[in-house]
């Protein structure tokens, strides 16, 4: 067992319990939002993950409640089902994630512990799941007051001439796409395969606030010539006229109405409106593969290297990246994070559907990524201001139904060149 581990699991534990500490008691129990799991479902899963993955899976032991293992399998109980399910209330999933946690002790001390890799996935896992709940926080719009360093309030000035709207040159080429054997990566990034991409345009950065404005100002969300078949029908439905942030007079951040600036980047866009905004400035989404060539190659390398270090402090580990939580929210985009800033702040829809690279394998169970590879889902690259650096990573694909606007997602355009 890794001594590390142990220390890190601890430090995820009291992340988690630092986020939620954050919340009304009375806000764990209900439905916040109906697209998203009671707040302490999150909690009861976690806990039933680590106890199959730590503990039943690598010594045997039958899993402390098993009576619960379906109403805590993400597969088997999905999100609209979850309200009327049996999950415990938050008390008693305080005490289940205490309780699994000693049989993770003793079960890591013992002679069968789980590799590394399988830690590590459990490890990520709760911390993705801490960002499925400030979803729920940010959508829901409740107080959140963690226990966690205040935001700071300085605002940096503004990136010279720098924005959604200025475009970078990235002279394409052959790249290795995905993560390489060594290390822990999930399923869906692997295998590490060759790849090319032409030359293409990619923004400085994602979409800020006042461009959205303009967007909006310029009739983006009426002009039914920006829009696809499959937007109109969600614009038609949904009434939408502006990120699902705004609200009379700012901008929601995680338990807070703060005053709109127009300089940080426009979150909780879909993949629609993503496509919109393109369009109307002659530009597209960039692909996957686009992305993380952008991301790995380049100038973008240097400038992002630094925040893409798994860290194990709940701080911001040294890189300059929005991520972990601190910021609360978008934030300006400093010109230290380099020409591309392309890890932090918001999630980044792709023009690409979510689909396993030639040779997936899954791992280490079938439903993580597999049932849902196919053309319902888009591809996000980048990681948000809520993911924490230890998740965050230049070849993390996350998915999502290409209405969803929980996410912390924003914009980045793409363009050819002729
Ligand atoms: C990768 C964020 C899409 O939330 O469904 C959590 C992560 N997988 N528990 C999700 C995940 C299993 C996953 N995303
Ligand atoms: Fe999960």
């Amino acid at each position: 067992m890794s001594p590390d581990h142990v220390t890190q699991l601890a430090e995820a534990r009291e992340l988690t319990l630092a986020v939620v500490g954050g919340l009304d008691d009375s806000d764990l129990d209900r439905v916040l939002d109906p697209v998203m799991s009671p707040i302490a479902w999150d909690l009861g899963h976690i806990a039933a993950f680590e106890d199959l993955w730590l503990v039943h899976e690598a010594t045997g032991a039958p899993l402390l409640k098993d009576e619960l293992s379906e109403v805590y399998d993400a597969t088997l109980s999905p999100r609209r089902d979850r309200p009327a399910l049996p999950w415990l209330r938050s008390g008693d999933a305080f005490t289940y994630l205490e309780r699994v946690r000693e049989r993770t002790l003793d079960s890591l001390a013992g002679p069968t512990p789980a590799s590394d890799q399988i830690v590590e996935l459990v490890i990520r896992h709760e911390l993705q799941h801490l960002e499925t709940i400030l979803q729920t926080v940010q959508l829901a719009r409740v107080g959140w007051e963690p226990d966690l360093p205040a935001p700071s309030d300085e605002v940096p000035p503004a990136t010279a001439a720098r924005g959604g709207l200025t475009m970078i040159e990235v002279e394409g080429g052959p790249f290795a796409r995905g993560a390489g054997p060594k290390g822990f990566a999930y399923d869906n990034e692997r295998p590490k395969h060759e790849t090319e991409v032409a030359s293409f345009q990619l923004a400085a950065t994602p979409v800020l606030n006042g461009e959205w404005q303009d967007f909006i100002d310029q009739g983006g969300y009426r002009r039914e010539d920006l829009w696809t078949e499959e937007g109109l029908e969600w614009l038609a439905d949904s009434g939408v006229t502006a990120p699902g942030g705004w609200a009379e007079g700012g901008e929601w951040r995680a338990g807070s109405l703060e005053p709109l600036d127009p300089l940080r980047p426009a979150v909780h866009l879909n993949a629609h409106e993503a496509e919109a905004f393109a369009r109307l400035h002659g530009a597209r989404l960039p692909t996957e593969a686009e992305w993380e060539f952008a991301a790995t190659t380049t100038a973008a390398k240097t400038a992002d290297a630094s925040r893409t270090t798994p860290g194990t402090s709940l701080g911001n580990g040294g890189g300059s990246a929005n991520l972990d939580m601190l910021a609360r929210g978008t934030r300006r985009i400093e010109a230290a994070e380099g020409p591309l800033a392309m890890i932090g702040d918001v999630w980044e829809w792709t023009a690409s559907t979510f689909e396993p690279y030639p040779g997936f394998e899954w791992h280490p169970y079938r439903d993580y990524s597999e049932p849902h590879f196919g053309p319902e889902h888009r591809v996000l690259r980048g990681g948000s201001w809520a993911t924490h650096q230890r998740v965050a990573s230049a070849t993390f694909r996350n998915w999502d139904l290409p209405v969803r606007r929980q996410i912390f997602s924003g914009v980045r355009i793409a363009r050819d060149v002729d």
